[in-house]
């Protein structure tokens, strides 16, 4: 990402909804029908301003919710909405993805979304090897990011370019080229589901 998001967290909630929540079939609606609504921790890597799990803990009050994020701007947008919502079962920490503060095997599920792209191959690496560590044996990840659109839709395509003109000139395409099912297995995932939208991914994934 070219811009701070201490700053980009006064338009972010604006961009999520024209950019992921347009029509029925939304990648976010898609994340949020993942999650069922019983006794599970989850932990939310980089929540920003907690786009996937606001709604989560809104609607599915067995949930308990932890958002991690090293943006104190993006968080305060995503604590308004909590205070907003009077929601008690979801907790926001200022911490950094790789320098996790965690009990190991804690977590029934965790989310990393839209930022592995955006993180060069040391971060990634101890941000899903931190992730692995606290999460439980039989836990399950859930991973949303960008894929090349595959048709060629109008739309669709000005979304991406716009995406990538934002994004770094050289740690977005790199993310974009790796095998998937290499790039998870080198950190202990292995792909269970895939579900495409027109320019994003969600990648349910075991450990192995
Ligand atoms: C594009 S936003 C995505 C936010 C949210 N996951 C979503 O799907 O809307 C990426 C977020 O990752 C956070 N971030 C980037 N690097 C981080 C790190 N090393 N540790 C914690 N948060 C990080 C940024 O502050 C930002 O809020």
């Amino acid at each position: 990402m070219k811009f701070s998001y201490n700053t980009v967290a006064l338009v972010f909630d604006i961009i999520d909804k024209i950019f992921f929540r347009l029509g029925r079939n939304n990648p976010r609606k898609a994340i949020y029908n993942l999650i069922p609504n019983s006794s599970i921790n989850i932990l939310d890597v980089c929540t920003g301003t907690g786009s996937n799990v606001i709604k989560i803990a809104k609607d599915k009050p067995n949930v308990k919710i932890t958002g991690i994020d090293n943006s104190q701007g993006m968080l305060n947008v995503g604590l308004k909405k909590i205070s907003k919502h009077k929601l008690n079962n979801i907790n926001f920490l200022l911490q950094d993805a790789v320098d996790m503060q965690f009990e190991s095997k804690s977590f029934d599920y965790a989310l990393i979304s839209l930022i592995l792209h955006e993180m060069d191959k040391n971060t990634s690496y101890k941000t899903l090897q931190n992730t692995y560590n606290v999460l439980k044996d039989n836990g399950k990840l859930i991973v949303f990011e960008f894929i090349y659109p595959e048709s060629k839709k109008f739309l669709p395509n000005l979304a991406f370019k716009l995406v990538k003109k934002v994004e770094d000139d050289n740690l977005f395409p790199e993310f974009l080229s790796y095998n998937k099912e290499e790039y998870f297995k080198n950190n202990g995932f292995k792909i269970d589901k895939i579900h495409k939208f027109q320019y994003t991914v969600i990648y349910e994934l075991v450990k192995i």
